[in-house]
């Protein structure tokens, strides 16, 4: 059986331009082929400074491209969220796109709960229902109800990772982006994780993720996929 492919880069190219260098052109990604299927984990690998994280920006939209496309299957139709207007980069996000970053940006005075009901209110769950699914969530990642009202701002790193784990798993998105997801989790929350990733890929999701943690890396992904370092041709624009 062929999967349907729900992520898919043609010849993606990203360069970066220093103009507090006097315009030094720093190529990162050269014809990036990546295509994954719903139902599929791939991990991105490749040495620091090879351009994973860069890769993942391009792929949830944060970066334009200089070359190629970034097609996101959404509603039906590929957008490439490389080159799209940014309210539709917006959209594909609402619905489709997820993105766990490593670090969560802390919005100041939202409690907890409602940052992660917030993502589920925005795709139209009703707001009682939001709240229950978004405190089930939280306690499954171990995250007790004495925290659920409190702003995350003062939370251990584990905790904040934990919210954010919650926030990006609780809408069920079919194509999902993973930072670090776990690099801050003890074993066993890294074990619920492990159980939450395999649940979204049954239930068709396609994965991308940057795994330093080779155990959870095993332990969900079907397969590597190996960002190269651009040899540094420096160019002066
Ligand atoms: N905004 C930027 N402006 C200029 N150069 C950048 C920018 N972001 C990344 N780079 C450069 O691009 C290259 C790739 O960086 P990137 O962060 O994607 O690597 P990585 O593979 O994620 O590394 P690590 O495993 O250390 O996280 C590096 O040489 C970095 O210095
Ligand atoms: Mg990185």
């Amino acid at each position: 059986m062929t999967q349907k492919i729900l992520l898919r880069t043609e010849g993606l190219q990203k360069t970066f331009r220093l103009h507090l260098q006097g315009g030094i052109q720093l190529p990162v990604l050269q014809d990036v082929e990546l295509a994954v299927a719903a139902g599929e984990a791939v991990a991105l690998t490749g040495p620091s400074g090879a351009g994973k994280s860069t890769l993942m920006r391009c792929l949830y939209g944060n970066y334009g491209a200089d070359g190629g496309r970034v097609l996101v299957q959404h509603e039906g139709r590929m957008v490439d969220v490389a080159n799209a207007d940014p309210r539709e980069v917006i959209e594909v996000r609402r619905t489709t796109l997820g993105y766990v970053s490593q670090f969560l940006r802390v919005i100041p005075r939202v409690s907890t709960l409602d940052i992660v009901a917030e993502r589920l209110t925005g795709q139209g769950v009703p707001a009682a229902e939001a709240r229950e699914r978004a405190r089930a969530l939280l306690l499954r990642l171990n995250l007790p109800e004495r925290l659920h009202g409190l702003p995350p701002a003062t939370f251990s790193g584990g905790e904040q990772q934990r919210v954010n784990l919650a926030r990006g798993f609780a809408p069920r998105y079919p194509v999902m982006l993973l930072d670090e997801p776990t690099a801050s989790l003890d074993a066993g929350n890294r074990a619920v994780v492990i159980e939450m990733i395999r649940e979204a890929k049954a239930a068709g999701a396609a994965i991308i993720g940057i795994f330093h943690d080779h155990e959870v890396r095993d332990a969900v992904c079907d397969r590597l996929f190996e960002v190269l370092p651009v040899s540094r041709q420096m160019a002066i624009a």
